[in-house]
């Protein structure tokens, strides 16, 4: 193992990490803490509301910094797999993939960044869509759409893992 290979390694491992705290940390936020927020959102008290917002902004710092791991760590990984020649156009072509996927999550995770304060209450206030094609777009939005891509982006990864071993076998 020369220092490029140790170079290399990190740079997945931080890739890696990266990755896990934002879908996991999605997740969390969407199977835990939103649903307990709601719970309590008829009787919250000003210091329970204050804790759920001390935990949406540091929530969203994680995020921010995630987000500029991976690019930069993202951009690291694909020249190395892009350079040497090995891969084909399959690898390429999920490679594509994978990076159309990211963005989107990117543009959700900054889109919501954008929402006043006032589009937020109407959110809340408004409750659960209830027809059916409410709920269809509210399943593609915001978390849930988040937490989808970002399960989708890991099985892509792997596939990309793969591919790669393919290559070099042959
Ligand atoms: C523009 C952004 C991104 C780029 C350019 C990028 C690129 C890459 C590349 C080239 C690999 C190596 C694949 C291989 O083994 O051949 C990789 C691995 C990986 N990526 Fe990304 N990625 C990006 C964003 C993301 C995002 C948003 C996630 C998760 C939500 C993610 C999760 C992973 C995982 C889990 C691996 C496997 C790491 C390992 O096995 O050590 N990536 N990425």
């Amino acid at each position: 193992m020369n220092v490029a290979d140790v170079f290399l390694l990190i740079v997945r491992w931080v890739h890696l990490v990266s990755a896990a705290a934002w879908v996991g940390g999605s997740i969390f936020y969407l199977v835990v803490l939103r649903p307990a927020q709601r719970r309590s959102a008829a009787d919250a008290t000003d210091a329970t509301k204050s804790v759920f917002a001390g935990a949406a902004t540091e929530f969203r710092a994680l995020v921010d910094t995630c987000i500029f791991v991976l690019l930069v760590t993202g951009i690291i990984l694909t020249l190395n797999r892009l350079t040497p020649g090995v891969v084909g156009v399959p690898y390429v072509a999920v490679l594509g993939v994978k990076i159309a996927l990211s963005v989107w999550m990117f543009v959700l995770a900054r889109g919501r960044r954008r929402r006043t304060p006032l589009m937020e209450a109407y959110a809340e206030r408004s409750g659960p869509p209830q027809t059916r094609l409410g709920q269809a777009v509210h399943a593609v939005s915001g978390y849930n759409s988040l937490v989808i891509l970002g399960i989708t982006v890991f099985l892509v990864s792997d596939l990309l893992k793969v591919l790669f071993e393919l290559a070099l076998s042959r």
